[in-house]
């Protein structure tokens, strides 16, 4: 099978795609061929080596955590699944191995597919949809009648975001470039702030929770806008502290099943808007990453692992 690898920490160009043998599923696994799997910033840091003190892997490492497809064989103890259930799951970062044309998971890191979910409209949800949610309502606790600001609304996190807050009956704020605008307001924003023209600490007061996959300046510029008692929420900050009345907190994803088919149930019920920037073969796995890199996806991009 074709798994795409790396023998050294790199950029895409490191990448290479190599035919490697399948391995066989122990007794709690499942082998699933993959037919479409999502890109997320965390695979360009662990390519660059950068997440090495929290999640080490060995060479060759196979890139790649989010991924959808079918069920091929089951581990002797697997229960609930059967060959050619259409699955979707997320491997840990330390193993990867998403982008390759099949995967060995452990069974309980599965989640059925509605009939009405593509495979890749699937793959985009493990890492991004699952940090949406757990940031607003495990580490941001959100409830209906909140405000909060959501950075990034056009990104692969804030996309899924900002329609978990608009449904949980939250004033939703949002900022983003002028050309997502159409975008963010279509997934549910009440308001939207073009970063690139205008300070949102400028326009911005007494907000309940700010949730910030971007870190840098735009954290620095968080603080003022929430209320006493409010909550900064990073994505990217594992060293973020509460200062004076206001609360923070880093996001660390764990993959929860229970909430990734409580997510693709909203799908299901058409409350669940997929926005995919880009689906590239397997064969072209380092645009799909180069994509991610140039920090300006508009949702997610996926590789389609074509045979
Ligand atoms: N801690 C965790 O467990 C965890 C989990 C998931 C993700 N993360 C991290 O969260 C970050 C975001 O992930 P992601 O998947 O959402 O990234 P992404 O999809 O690559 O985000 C791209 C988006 O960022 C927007 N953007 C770029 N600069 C901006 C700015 N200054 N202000 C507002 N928007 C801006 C872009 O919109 P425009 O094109 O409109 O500029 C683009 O739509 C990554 O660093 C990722 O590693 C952490």
């Amino acid at each position: 099978m074709k798994a795409l690898r790396i023998h050294e920490f790199g950029t895409p160009s490191h990448t290479i795609l190599e035919d490697i043998a399948p391995a066989t599923a122990g007794p709690d696994e499942v082998t699933v061929r993959i037919e479409a799997a999502s890109v997320n910033p965390l695979d360009l840091k662990m390519l660059a080596g950068h997440m090495q003190p929290v999640f080490p892997v060995s060479f060759p490492y196979t890139l790649g955590t989010d991924f959808a497809g079918v069920v091929e064989t089951l581990g002797a103890n697997v229960r609930g699944f059967q060959p050619g259930d259409r699955v979707v799951g997320r491997a840990g970062a330390s193993t990867g191995g998403a982008f390759a044309q099949t995967a060995v998971v452990p069974a309980n890191s599965l989640c059925r597919i509605p009939a009405s979910m593509s495979f890749e409209q699937a793959a985009a949800l493990p890492t991004s949809a699952g940090t949406a949610w757990q940031a607003l309502f495990g580490v941001g606790k959100l409830v209906a009648g909140q405000r909060v600001l959501i950075h990034a609304a056009a990104g692969g996190v804030g996309s899924f975001a900002v329609q978990f807050a608009k449904q949980a009956g939250a004033r939703v704020i949002v900022t983003a470039s002028s050309k997502n605008h159409g975008l963010a307001k279509e997934l549910g924003a009440d308001e939207v702030i073009d970063y690139r023209h205008e300070d949102f600490s400028a326009r911005l007061r007494d907000l309940d929770l700010v949730i910030d996959p971007l870190g840098g300046d735009t954290a620095g510029r968080s603080w003022s806008v929430l209320k006493p008692g409010g909550t900064l929420v990073s994505l990217v900050d594992p060293t973020i502290a509460p200062r004076g009345d206001v609360n923070a907190a880093f996001v660390f994803f764990q993959g929860d099943t229970e909430v990734l088919q409580g997510i693709t149930k909203l799908f299901e019920a058409r409350r669940l808007q997929v926005i995919l920037d880009s689906i590239h073969p397997l064969d072209d796995a380092r645009v799909a990453l180069e994509q991610v890199a140039s920090g300006h996806a508009r949702g997610k991009v996926i590789i389609r692992a074509s045979r």
